[in-house]
């Protein structure tokens, strides 16, 4: 059987390499997004996007995935420090292209700000998701009105752009705004 292909590294904060994280909770306060589920692609061992969201008393409730074994770490002695942050702020291991529908909630914001980065052949072994059908998955999955979000200055933007914009044209949602280097998309109320 074939195994997980899992991320073997373990991402810290370099805002000036990878600002997405950052750009994503500046977006939810810029916008007073309040009282949200949100879904985060890609947690880092600082788990920024949870933190701050139990921090800016916004209300929002994250949760968030990680391929990395020293992230999910990071999680779990995150949640010993601070329970109060694990009341809002769920972070598992797995891989994304191998979520199960009926398994989530639904959501008003999702970021998928690691698209097209992580898709490797390898995973067509144990039947992964292709990025464009991680895509519909979360639009499914999209409440009214919610926001679609994706990083611009990804350094696989060339390959996702283009699947951002043909999903966005078939599943009729408008590029609402590019917020620092965020194209959010939102889903017609
Ligand atoms: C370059 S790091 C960026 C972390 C954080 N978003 C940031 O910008 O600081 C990439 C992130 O994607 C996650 N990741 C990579 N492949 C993944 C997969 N197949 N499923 C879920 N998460 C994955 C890693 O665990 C890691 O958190």
């Amino acid at each position: 059987m074939a195994k997980m292909s899992y991320y073997t590294d373990a991402w810290g904060m370099f805002y000036d390499v990878c600002p997405c994280d950052v750009h994503v909770t500046d977006y939810l306060e810029a916008h007073g997004v309040k009282d949200a589920n949100v879904f985060h692609f890609g947690t880092g061992t600082h788990h920024h996007v949870g933190i701050r969201s139990q921090e800016n008393g916004l209300g929002n409730r994250v949760l968030g995935i990680t391929a990395s074994i020293e992230e999910a770490e990071a999680y779990t002695k995150l949640a010993i420090e601070r329970p109060e942050v694990s009341r809002i702020y769920k972070a598992f291991f797995g891989d994304i292209y191998v979520l199960e529908p009926k398994l989530l909630p639904n959501f008003d914001v999702v970021a998928l700000v690691h698209l097209c980065e992580f898709r490797t052949p390898a995973m067509d072994a144990y039947g992964a998701l292709t990025d464009r059908q991680l895509v519909d998955l979360f639009t499914a999955k999209l409440n009214p009105g919610g926001h679609m979000i994706f990083y611009t200055g990804s350094m696989a933007w060339d390959r996702a752009q283009p699947i951002v914009e043909q999903w966005a044209k078939d599943a009729g949602f408008d590029k609402t705004e590019q917020f620092k280097t965020l194209a959010v998309y939102r889903k017609k109320s």
